[in-house]
């Protein structure tokens, strides 16, 4: 290979010297000179990418400086494609790759969108084949045909031929092939939301890959940094992703109360009540008023998937369903509350349309456990003493805290109340590490033992902030306590 290039570089050398004078046009030379000549003939590692335009007795003259010696490129188009195909066997090793077609290097920094930026053009491989070939072909090839989005990679000649665009990365299939070389047009159509991101933020900004879907709203938790960028990335995504509508960015603030981000629109319609699906189950909501993260489906379906159809549910902090819903579905007798008016709303209607039967409850968490919980838990003890009982309580920020409510729940009821199984704590908190969230709720527990508690890792929420979950069963001894002091009956509202 070493060897080819060498003899390759020496006719280029006189060849392009008779190019560079043919040419005239300036405006062609700035457009093409990197990608049909640079890109295309001369070794990437050989050469630097400085261009030194030379004034000549008035005529434009472009230069690339290599490592050992100057190159003049071929910048005629009628010179170069002959050429091209004389050399084709070099070529085809020297090609661009997949990951060299990208958006043009001057799209670095814009802020404000400007689609023209990003037409640019590149030689891609391609092949002749004639009609009576092409099914064949097709059959046996398709996975060598360029994939680039709103490209079609199947072009009609004028002589009935057709003109098939190839991967360029597939560099052992194009080895034994009849090249032809194609000048691909490409535009901001052309280009995902990846590239275009990766193309135009400066390299030391963090990439903006993720994203949360909740029905037509994209929602993005930019940093500080990208700020400058924002509205241009929510465009982009506005144009790239097919179901978008609404774009936003979660603002720093939180809303205490209710656990629910401010947001700030960046591109797209003002309407946040959209409609979302998780593991079969529909949720309408207000995506500005109540609590959605799509990030917790899997945690959703994981709670969900310990109970069984006999089982009841206590769902303290209950949101608009994610877990009350789908336990419903699955037989479940489920009682679910929220303080947030919105999000109750949105509960009650999200059981009707899933036609699930739950009682519902909009009452602080503490009043829901010594009313609702308490009283229906009685019920069942009376009547059923082997169904198993859950109770789940994901407010990460403050659940924990709750937890004293249960101490001394049934002190009234001591000596006379038949009692069947404990109920299974489900409690969500948030902690640097493991030992933070155990000692806070054996301190909310007296007589709970470390070996009493099982803990997951649900995810990391942000640097020295994990999620976890915590599970044990009750004991009835702290049920039935009678020497402890009241919790503070002052009602709590709750950050998360
Ligand atoms: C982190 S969200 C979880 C919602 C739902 N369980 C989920 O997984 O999506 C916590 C919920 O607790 C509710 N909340 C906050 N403080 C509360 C309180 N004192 N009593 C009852 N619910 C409360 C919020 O409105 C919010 O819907």
């Amino acid at each position: 290979m070493t060897k080819s290039i060498c003899s390759f570089n020496r006719i280029k050398l006189q060849d392009l010297n008779t190019a560079i004078n043919k040419t005239r046009n300036l405006s062609y030379l700035k457009e093409n000179l990197k990608s049909l000549a640079f890109r295309s003939i001369v070794p990437k590692p050989r050469v630097s990418e400085e261009i030194i335009t030379q004034k000549k007795r008035n005529k434009p003259n472009f230069l690339l400086r290599s490592d050992s010696h100057i190159v003049q490129p071929i910048t005629d188009k009628n010179f170069l494609f002959p050429l091209l195909n004389r050399f084709q066997n070099i070529l085809k090793d020297l090609y661009i790759t997949m990951e060299d077609i990208k958006p043009p290097s001057r799209v670095k920094g814009m802020k404000i969108l400007q689609k023209g930026e990003f037409d640019t053009t590149y030689l891609v491989p391609a092949v002749k084949i004639e009609n009576e070939r092409i099914k064949k072909f097709l059959q046996e090839n398709k996975k060598y045909m360029l994939k680039q989005r709103a490209v079609k990679p199947i072009i009609d000649l004028e002589n009935g031929e057709k003109l098939i665009l190839l991967n360029p990365s597939s560099k052992e299939y194009l080895q034994d092939l009849q090249l032809e070389y194609h000048n691909l047009e490409l535009h901001y159509e052309n280009f995902n939301h990846l590239d275009i991101f990766q193309a135009i933020l400066p390299d030391h900004l963090d990439r903006v890959s993720s994203y949360s879907s909740i029905g037509h709203i994209l929602h993005l938790n930019l940093n500080e940094d990208t700020s400058e960028y924002k509205h241009l990335i929510g465009q982009v995504l506005l144009d790239k992703i097919p179901y978008a509508k609404t774009v936003v960015n979660k603002q720093n603030v939180i809303n205490n109360t209710y656990r629910f981000f401010e947001m700030e629109i960046l591109a797209g319609e003002e309407n946040f009540i959209t409609k979302t699906k998780e593991h079969g189950c529909i949720y309408e909501l207000d995506f500005s008023k109540v609590y959605w993260n799509p990030r917790l489906s899997t945690e959703h379906q994981r709670l969900v998937s310990e109970l069984s159809p006999t089982d009841i549910l206590y769902d303290v902090f209950a949101g608009i369903g994610p877990f009350a819903i789908p336990a419903a579905k699955k037989g479940c007798t489920v009682l679910a509350n929220d303080l947030n008016p919105e999000s109750y709303r949105w509960l009650e209607n999200n059981v009707k349309i899933n036609k699930t039967k739950i009682s519902t409850y909009n009452l602080d968490g503490r009043d829901f456990i010594k009313t609702a919980l308490k009283s229906h838990l009685i019920d069942i003890w009376k009547t059923n003493n082997k169904t198993n009982i859950h109770v789940a309580m994901n407010l990460p920020a403050l659940a924990i805290e709750f937890l004293d409510e249960f101490v001394g729940l049934f002190s009234d009821y001591s000596t006379t109340l038949p009692v069947g199984e404990m109920p299974v704590i489900h409690v969500y908190g948030f902690g640097i590490t493991e030992q933070d969230v155990l000692t806070s709720v054996i301190s909310k527990l007296p007589g709970l033992q470390l070996d009493d508690l099982q803990l997951r890792t649900v995810r990391n929420v942000a640097p020295n902030k994990n999620m976890f979950l915590i599970k044990f069963k009750l004991l009835k001894s702290i049920l039935f306590r009678s020497d402890f002091e009241e919790p503070p009956t002052k009602k709590k509202l709750c950050s998360n």
